[in-house]
């Protein structure tokens, strides 16, 4: 994260499923800027031995500048990040955050928006609604999620959309049959999906058997950097070589050796943090390079990918 970071206060804290924590957040010095429906901003969160930097999407109203509100998960494979959020921050606390970013903007050009949400990848579409209404859009929003555990706002929601609202609960074995969707779209709709990768993945491949132009389909995941092997990388220009632990990001690593990378989601998603690779065996787990990129090994992404082998060499 760069100069431009906003210090914010916690001001309110809501545990709004038992897995999911809300928080709001306030400008400790400044206006916060509005922002476009689908905005993230990154969290820096500063734990005992380690600094954690999360993406999480916004999802209060676009046009509140008076507070951001973003909504955590604890993370069964957290790292820190999530638990930092969920057992550490209290309200009162001072948190840096980054100015807004959108990777998952509407396509205001549809004819209808269907919003397809699984558990906690509701919170980009909190920040959709209040717009979607405002310009009168027709749109309608399918719910997936796990009983209370993961159905934060549903109560709410069903409320707010009426008609406009569908939930299913797969501890009831309610299923949304999206190839039904599919089928009985209106030319012009445009499809938007937040959640786990399985969910990402199935649907884009319905959309591609039921013949649904791939630029009708909008997804944003923000694969939170797994654990790996230790490896070092080795930066060719000048020779420094940076060790890269098991819990931590290549990312992570190079901050925290005071080597800057340009990055925006910190998911694998962006592109912004990509890196030359000159030497070595990528383990690509980002969700930006195309499959034959990944497969030249020219190119990674050092905020979710890693190395097969001992060293990597790359040019930043
Ligand atoms: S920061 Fe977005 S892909 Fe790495």
């Amino acid at each position: 994260m760069s100069g431009d970071q906003i210090t914010v206060v916690v001001s309110a804290i809501e545990q709004v499923a038992p897995s999911i924590r809300e928080f709001t957040l306030t400008s400790k010095d400044a206006t916060l800027y509005p922002f476009s429906p689908g905005s993230h901003v990154v969290v820096e969160m500063q734990g005992e031995s380690k600094t954690y930097k999360n993406a999480y999407s916004l999802m209060s109203d676009p046009w509140d500048t008076d507070a951001y509100k973003i909504a955590v998960r604890l993370q069964d494979s957290s790292r820190g990040g999530s638990i930092y959020m969920h057992e550490q921050v209290e309200v009162g606390d001072e948190l840096k955050i980054t100015p807004p970013a959108n990777m998952f903007a509407p396509e205001w050009g549809a004819k209808k928006h269907v919003l397809i949400a699984g558990g906690v990848g509701i919170t980009p579409f909190m920040s959709y609604l209040p717009e979607l209404m405002r310009r009168d859009a027709d749109f309608e929003l399918h719910y997936l999620y796990r009983g209370n555990n993961t159905g934060a706002y549903k109560a709410e929601l069903a409320q707010e959309l009426g008609a406009r609202y569908f939930g299913y609960d797969s501890v009831q074995g309610e299923k949304c049959d999206i190839a039904t969707l599919f089928a009985e779209r209106l030319l012009g709709t445009h499809f938007y999906i937040c959640g786990p990768e399985s969910l990402i993945e199935g649907v884009k491949s319905l959309a591609d058997e039921c013949g649904v132009p791939a630029s009708a389909i909008h997804y944003e995941e923000f694969a939170a950097p797994q654990p790996g092997m230790p490896f070092e990388v080795e930066i060719k220009s000048t020779g420094v070589v940076v060790p890269v632990g098991a819990e931590e990001s290549m990312l992570e690593a190079l901050e925290a050796a005071e080597i800057e990378v340009p990055n925006l989601c910190r998911g694998g998603v962006c592109g912004q943090c990509v890196c030359q690779v000159e030497e070595g065996e990528i383990e690509h787990r980002d969700h930006f390079l195309s499959g034959a990129e990944k497969a030249a090994g020219t190119a990674v992404m050092p905020c979710v990918s890693r190395a097969k082998s001992k060293r990597l060499v790359i040019e930043i």
